[in-house]
């Protein structure tokens, strides 16, 4: 077993260029019909890395060229195909390495359960508190609610077609607040009846609502990835707040809120985390140590320390916001293992590799600063967003499997 280096960097706060690396520009696009156009239409919002991997057929090619469009990609009619006909002969899909297996003392017995909708891509579990298990199907437009007792699931449509619910969570009273990032809104949806109420976001730009958490006094916090907004929602009144992020193309992506009550986001387009004011809804951004890292999700622990999954380099990384201390771990399966979904349980940290197969969840300890792995039974399809359930274990959704997983911790 190979021990895992540690780095120990200290953040430095000096501003730098926004957004950039050696793939954003468009020359990282090979020569051949249709770069131009790639060059064009897909470079706005995010960098090309995300291009190249995992990679993709042409049929998949042709739908998230279709999901693009959701989130505010205009097209003329003749281009999808040249888009994907580019694509498709230049960003083939890139065979995953096998997982890698870290044994240890731990031990966990995994659930999966299908979800109603085949394809559904469910892109975000939400463990209530009720015990059940929901999710959103993103590309079918509902919400699923799993009772892992009887292994029952409902899907509830939302009313709006093609909505894209994102992510979602539950508020005291049981009901279901999602960010619908195909169609720019929040919607709320009461379980008993199947009814939504909408929320429209004030700002025709504020595109692409991603992901929702609510704060100790039960007010909504919100990112919107593709509108570089933060946003707060305050369901007493409905009043909706949006904040604009100052790294330009920051895609704020993965949000929590600390013990302390501050919420806390990654910003997935550049190597920054950042920190809303509750207050006054003044975003403050904090750098990490290299400007390669793209933090996706977020985790965390006691005293407001961050962890956060260094998708494009492989890493596991911690930043304490009051000292500015940052570390680093490589990622057990290595630089091209996407760490994605990331949660914090007891003050342990889990998170999954996503471009590993199967996927792997990964265990990472912080008092012996070791890690343990297992291979996910399903397979994973990529999982985006994990978090503890009410019985100490976790529940994971395998967005392109269409399962949901349950770990039990023994
Ligand atoms: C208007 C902004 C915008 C434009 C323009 C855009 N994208 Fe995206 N793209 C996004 C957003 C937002 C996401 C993240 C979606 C999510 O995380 O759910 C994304 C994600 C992706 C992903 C990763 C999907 C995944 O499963 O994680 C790929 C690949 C991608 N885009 C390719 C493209 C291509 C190809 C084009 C040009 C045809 C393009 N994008 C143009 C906004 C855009």
């Amino acid at each position: 077993m190979r021990a895992p280096a540690l780095v120990v960097i200290l953040a430095v706060s000096s501003p730098s260029p926004a957004a950039s690396s050696a793939a954003d520009a468009p020359s990282a696009l090979p020569a051949g019909a249709g770069r131009a156009l790639v060059a064009q239409r897909c470079t706005a919002c995010h960098d090309t890395s995300r291009l190249a991997v995992p990679g993709h057929t042409r049929a998949e090619w042709t739908d998230l060229i279709e999901q693009m469009s959701n989130v505010g990609l205009t097209l003329e009619p003749s281009e999808p195909p040249v888009l994907a006909d580019y694509l498709a002969a230049h960003f083939p899909p890139v065979p995953r390495a096998p997982a890698r297996v870290i044994p240890g003392r731990v031990q966990v017995a995994f659930r999966e359960w299908s979800v109603r909708t085949p394809g559904a891509f469910p892109h975000d579990p939400f463990a209530a508190a009720d015990g059940s298990l929901w999710y959103t199907g993103q590309r079918a437009s509902v919400l699923g609610r799993l009772d892992p007792a009887s292994g029952e699931i409902r899907e509830y449509p939302t009313p709006v077609p093609r909505s894209g619910p994102h992510g979602l969570v539950a508020d005291l009273a049981g009901r279901i607040w999602f960010t619908a990032n195909g169609a720019g809104y929040i919607g709320r949806l009461d379980p008993k009846t199947g009814a939504v109420v909408r929320y429209d976001l004030p700002q025709p730009a504020a595109r692409d609502p991603h992901t929702p958490v609510f704060d100790g006094r039960g007010v909504l916090w919100f990112t919107v990835q593709a509108g570089n907004r933060v946003g707060r929602l305050v369901p007493a009144t409905g009043r909706i707040d949006l904040a604009a992020v100052p790294t330009p193309r920051a895609l704020p992506y993965g949000i929590v809120v600390g013990a302390s009550g501050v919420p806390y986001f990654a910003e997935f387009g550049t190597h920054r985390l950042g920190r809303i004011d509750p207050a006054t809804l003044e975003v403050h951004e904090y750098e990490l140590p290299n400007p390669a890292t793209r933090p996706r999700r977020i985790a965390v622990t006691r005293g407001d320390v961050l962890w956060y999954t260094d998708y494009a380099r492989g890493y596991l990384g911690r930043y304490d916001p009051r000292s500015g201390a940052a570390r680093e771990w490589p990622s057990p399966g290595g630089p091209a293992s996407q760490p994605y979904a990331i949660t914090a349980l007891d003050e342990v940290i889990w998170y999954c590799e996503t471009n590993v197969e199967p996927n792997a969840l990964v265990r990472f300890d912080p008092r012996t600063e070791s890690f343990q792995t297992w291979p996910i039974p399903g397979g994973g399809g990529v999982v985006r967003h994990m978090m503890p359930t009410r019985a100490g274990g976790l529940v994971l959704a395998e967005s392109g499997v269409g399962k949901l997983a349950l770990v039990e911790l023994r």
